[in-house]
C-alpha cells in the first residue's frame, strides 16, 4: 500500500466534522506549533521539507514563504488558492470535500507561521456546495476555539473566511485572484512588485495551493526531514493525482513521489490500465498546460530510462520529449481518442478564458482555436499545421502571465509528436472524419 499522509483518514466515516477529524489526531500540528515553536522555526520546518507548490509552477513553499515582506505595522494576508480550473485537476476538490478540516487546520498553522491574522480560502465559484462544507466547518473551528481571539491562549488571533471565485480560469493566476477578492476583474498584475511584497490590499501576502497548505500539517508534526525523506530527491513528500481519460480506474490518488509512471497506470493499487483492453495511445501528465507525451514517451524517457512521477522525471528530455508534473491533472487517452480533436478541445477552452488583456494571447489563442477547428472537421491544409506553430512562438513568453504559455505548449506538443495525425487530418479528409488515426509510430533512433 503507498503511503497516504494527506488523504490517510479519507474514508473514515464522519471524517469531514470536527469530533472525528479531532480523534484522528485533527488540530495536532496547531498546538504544536503555537505551543512549542516560534512563526520561524515553522517555516523553517517547511524549507526543511522540500514541499514544492502543487498549484502547478512547483515553486519551493518554505522560500516563497522566507521572501514575505514584514514592513512594521502592515497586515499580511495567506490566501489558499482553491479555484481549481485547469482542465484534468480535481483533487483539491476532493481533499476539501472529504476532509475540509485537514485545509483548515493548515491554514491556521501556516497563517501562524506567516504571521496573518486574517486569511482566506479563494474557492472556485462553481464549487457552491464545497463552500457550505468549508464554512460549516470553519465555525466548528472557531466554536472550538481554533479561530477567532487568543488562540489557546496564545495571544495569536485569526479569522478566516471563504471567498466564492469569479468564475474564470484566469482567477486562479495569483495576481488574478487578488484582484478578484479586492472586488476588481481577475486580471494579472505586472510582476514585480511579487504579492510578497505588495499583495492583496496592497499588503504582503502568500498565495497558495490547497495541497501545499495542507501538506504543511503532517510537516509540522512529523517535522520537515521527515517529510524530506518520502518521495525522491528534490520531489519530496507525495502528491494528490487528478487520474482521468480513458483508465479502468480513474480517481483522485495519493502517490509517494518516485514510483514509475508505469506502475501509477498499470498498477493495481491505482489506475489498473487502459480500459476496455485498449492501448495506451497518450498522456497528458499535469493538466492541460502541459506538454502531450506520445505512448512510446510516457513509461520510458527518450533515453530509455523509467519515467517517474517526479517533477524532474516527467520534465526529461525537455520539451522535445518531456513535459510536466504540473497540477498533477494525468489525463490518459486510448488509440481510439483523436489528438487533433483534442488539442482542439484544449484550444477552444484557453480562447475561452484568455482575460484579453494581452493582444498575444487575446488574439493568439482565438486564431489557434479557429485553424484546429477547421483541422479537425477536415477544413484545413498544410499550411495551417506552420501557421499554428507560428502563432505558438509569437504567444510564448510575450504574456504578463503564463496563460498564454499554457494555451501554446500543449498545441506545441501535439504537432511535435502527432504531426503525421495533423497531417491525415489534410491529407485524408473524409476517412479522418469517420474515425481515428491510431496509434503514431515511434520514430527510429538518431544516429
Ligand atoms: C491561468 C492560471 C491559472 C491558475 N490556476 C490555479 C489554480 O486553480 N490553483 C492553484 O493553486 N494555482 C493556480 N495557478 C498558479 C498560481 O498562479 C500560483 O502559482 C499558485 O497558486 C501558487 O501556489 P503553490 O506555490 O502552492 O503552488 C494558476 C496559474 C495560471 C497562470
Amino acid at each position: 500500500m503507498g503511503r497516504r499522509i494527506l488523504l490517510e483518514h479519507d474514508n473514515v466515516s464522519g471524517i469531514e466534522t470536527y469530533e472525528v477529524y479531532r480523534k484522528q489526531g485533527g488540530y495536532r500540528s496547531v498546538e504544536k506549533a503555537i505551543k512549542k515553536m516560534s512563526p520561524e522555526q515553522v517555516v523553517e520546518e517547511v524549507q526543511k521539507s522540500g514541499l514544492r507548490g502543487r498549484g502547478g509552477a512547483g515553486f519551493p513553499t518554505g522560500m516563497k514563504w522566507s521572501f514575505i515582506a514584514k514592513p512594521e505595522g502592515v497586515p499580511r494576508y495567506l490566501l489558499c488558492n482553491a479555484d481549481e480550473s485547469e482542465p484534468g485537476t480535481f483533487k483539491d476538490r476532493y481533499l476539501m470535500e472529504k476532509i475540509p478540516h485537514l485545509l483548515i487546520e493548515g491554514m491556521i498553522v501556516s497563517s501562524y507561521a506567516l504571521g496573518c491574522n486574517q486569511s482566506y480560502i479563494y474557492i472556485r465559484g462553481e464549487y457552491m456546495w464545497i463552500l457550505d462544507i468549508l464554512e460549516k466547518a470553519i465555525a466548528e473551528a472557531y466554536a472550538n476555539g481554533w479561530l477567532g481571539k487568543n488562540i489557546l491562549g496564545s495571544g495569536f488571533n485569526l479569522d478566516l473566511s471563504v471567498a466564492p471565485g469569479g468564475g474564470a480560469y484566469i482567477c486562479g493566476e495569483e495576481t488574478a485572484l487578488i484582484e478578484s477578492l479586492e472586488g476588481k476583474r481577475g486580471n494579472p498584475r505586472i510582476k514585480p512588485p511579487f504579492p510578497a511584497v505588495k499583495g492583496l490590499w496592497g499588503c504582503p501576502t502568500v498565495v497558495n495551493n490547497v495541497e501545499s497548505i495542507a501538506a504543511v500539517v503532517p510537516i509540522v508534526n512529523d517535522g520537515g526531514e521527515e517529510y524530506a525523506k518520502i518521495g525522491l530527491g528534490k520531489s519530496t513528500g507525495t502528491k494528490l493525482i487528478s487520474a482521468s481519460g480513458n483508465l479502468v480506474r480513474p480517481g483522485v490518488y495519493e502517490i509517494e513521489m518516485g514510483i514509475t509512471v508505469e506502475e501509477f497506470i498499470y498498477g493495481d493499487e491505482w489506475c489498473r490500465g487502459i480500459a476496455n483492453g485498449k492501448k495506451l495511445k497518450a498522456c497528458v501528465p499535469g493538466g492541460s498546460s502541459v506538454p502531450i507525451l506520445p505512448h512510446y514517451l510516457v513509461c520510458k524517457t527518450a533515453t530509455g530510462e523509467d519515467r517517474l512521477m517526479t517533477y524532474e522525471s516527467l520534465a526529461d528530455g525537455g520539451f522535445a520529449s518531456g513535459s510536466m508534473l504540473g497540477s498533477g491533472g494525468f489525463i490518459v487517452f486510448d488509440e481510439d481518442q483523436c489528438v487533433v480533436r483534442n488539442t482542439w478541445n484544449f484550444a477552444r477552452f484557453y480562447a475561452h478564458e484568455s482575460c484579453g488583456q494581452c493582444s498575444p494571447c487575446r488574439e493568439g489563442t482565438g486564431w489557434m482555436e479557429k485553424v484546429l477547428n477547421r483541422l479537425e472537421h477536415g477544413q484545413g491544409n498544410m499550411r495551417d499545421i506552420d501557421l499554428l506553430a507560428e502563432i505558438n512562438k509569437k504567444i510564448e513568453g510575450n504574456t504578463i502571465c503564463p496563460l498564454g504559455d499554457a494555451a501554446a505548449w500543449p498545441v506545441a506538443a501535439a504537432i511535435r509528436h502527432f504531426r503525421e495525425e495533423f497531417e491525415w487530418h489534410v491529407n485524408d479528409r473524409e476517412t479522418s472524419q469517420k474515425r481515428n488515426y491510431g496509434l503514431v509510430k515511434e520514430p527510429s533512433p538518431i544516429k
